[in-house]
């Protein structure tokens, strides 16, 4: 009986001995695969293209590579023959994009020592016209002005300048100094290309070509000495009719001038009071925008070259339902170079006068934020 049961046990842990030794074996193999094949596993899990990476283990950079996440960004580099070993790194922290040229544009802005973040949000926020400038340039630090619709980049440095000297954020520095406003008056003249556009922009930078001469004025219905390019003349009839439905009564004393007009203007002006302080009321020749026929200087009845508190108050609440804005209202003076002129009316069609007193900005700053791109 004892002996069965000896017979038995022995036979237990012969299977159980058993049992070990082949879980071993099975251990042994595996692992012994493993040691030895690691590269091809490795490799069927890689998701780059086969032509990628024949050219990765041609460069010997393979075994690098292989160890990290996959980057699109390094796969296209390769693919494009444009892979720089020592931006491999660089290449990780890039983030792919279809814009044409990708691979030369990134190597291009590393060489210029751009860091991958910076280059990552150039591509992503700055205008094709933008990026085609910068690509031009030396390195320039730019991170908190990419966002900026107006930008313009090769302005970049008057930017900064702008900004350090008034103190301001980098959106009124980029509008400011491109209205002009870091240089003197008049000492950059561009002569402007669109004389006959209802929404073009006069001031003491821009002014009207030589030999402008507007082809449709028209004499207003009641003050038929005055005139105002068509549509000006008709919209500024209706303006009337409707201030006189509300009691303001408005006489308009100067509105289309020729050139020869200004010029008399201005310079018994300057006679009078000194070029300085009458380049503070008048503009000079080609730069008025009443040479454009499209302003027009109203007063009311009671005045001889202005308007009442309470007309001023009515004209600001309904000269844009007619598409009149007040060109140099109050407070605008550090950006238009003239002083207030509440009486001085310009049309720029209901649409953009409309927007222009909603948003209570001057002319030269909405021009520049929300129309140039349009009128170029
Ligand atoms: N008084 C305005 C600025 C002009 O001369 O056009
Ligand atoms: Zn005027």
């Amino acid at each position: 009986m004892k002996k069965k049961r000896k017979k038995k046990i022995k036979k237990i842990w012969e299977y159980i001995g058993i049992f070990i030794i082949i879980i071993l074996i099975v251990l042994i193999i595996t692992y012994t695969i493993k040691l030895f094949s690691p590269s091809k596993s490795k490799e069927k899990n890689i998701p780059y293209s086969n032509e990628a990476i024949s050219i990765m283990k041609e460069k010997n950079i393979f075994d690098k590579i292989e160890e990290k996440e996959y980057s699109k960004t390094l796969e296209t580099m390769i693919l494009n023959h444009e892979l720089k070993e020592e931006y491999i790194d660089a290449y990780y922290e890039i983030k792919a994009s279809d814009k044409e040229e990708f691979p030369k544009l990134i190597n291009l802005f590393l060489d210029k020592k751009y860091t991958p973040v910076e280059i990552n949000n150039i591509l992503e926020y700055l205008s094709d016209e933008n990026i085609n400038k910068l690509k031009e340039m030396n390195y320039t630090e730019c991170n908190d002005f990419l966002k900026i619709s107006n930008l313009n980049i090769e302005k970049i440095e008057r930017y900064k300048a702008y900004m350090a000297a008034n103190q301001t954020t980098p959106q009124d520095a980029v509008t400011k100094v491109n209205i002009g406003l870091d240089i003197d008056f008049y000492s950059q003249i561009e002569t402007i290309k669109n004389p006959d556009s209802y929404t073009v922009l006069l001031n003491k930078y821009r002014g009207l070509p030589e030999d402008y001469v507007p082809s449709d004025l028209t004499p207003l219905s009641t003050y038929s000495s005055y005139k105002l390019r068509a549509k000006a003349a008709e919209s500024y009839d209706q303006l009337e009719s409707a201030a006189l439905l509300d009691n303001v009564k408005i006489i308009p004393f100067s509105a289309y001038r020729t050139k020869n007009y200004q010029s008399g203007l201005y310079n018994r002006y300057v006679n009078r009071d000194g070029k300085k302080a009458a380049d503070t009321y008048s503009a000079r020749p080609r730069h008025s925008e009443h040479e454009l026929g499209l302003a027009i200087d109203v007063r009311s009845s009671t005045l001889s070259d202005n308007l009442t508190e309470a007309d001023y108050q009515w004209m600001q609440n309904n000269s844009y339902k007619y598409g009149f804005i007040i060109r140099y209202a109050k407070g605008t003076t550090p950006i238009t170079g003239y002083i207030e002129e509440p009486w001085h009316l310009r049309y720029v069609g209901i649409e953009v006068a409309t927007d222009v007193h909603d948003k209570n900005i001057t002319y030269d700053e909405y021009y520049d934020l929300y129309l140039k791109d349009k009128e170029n």
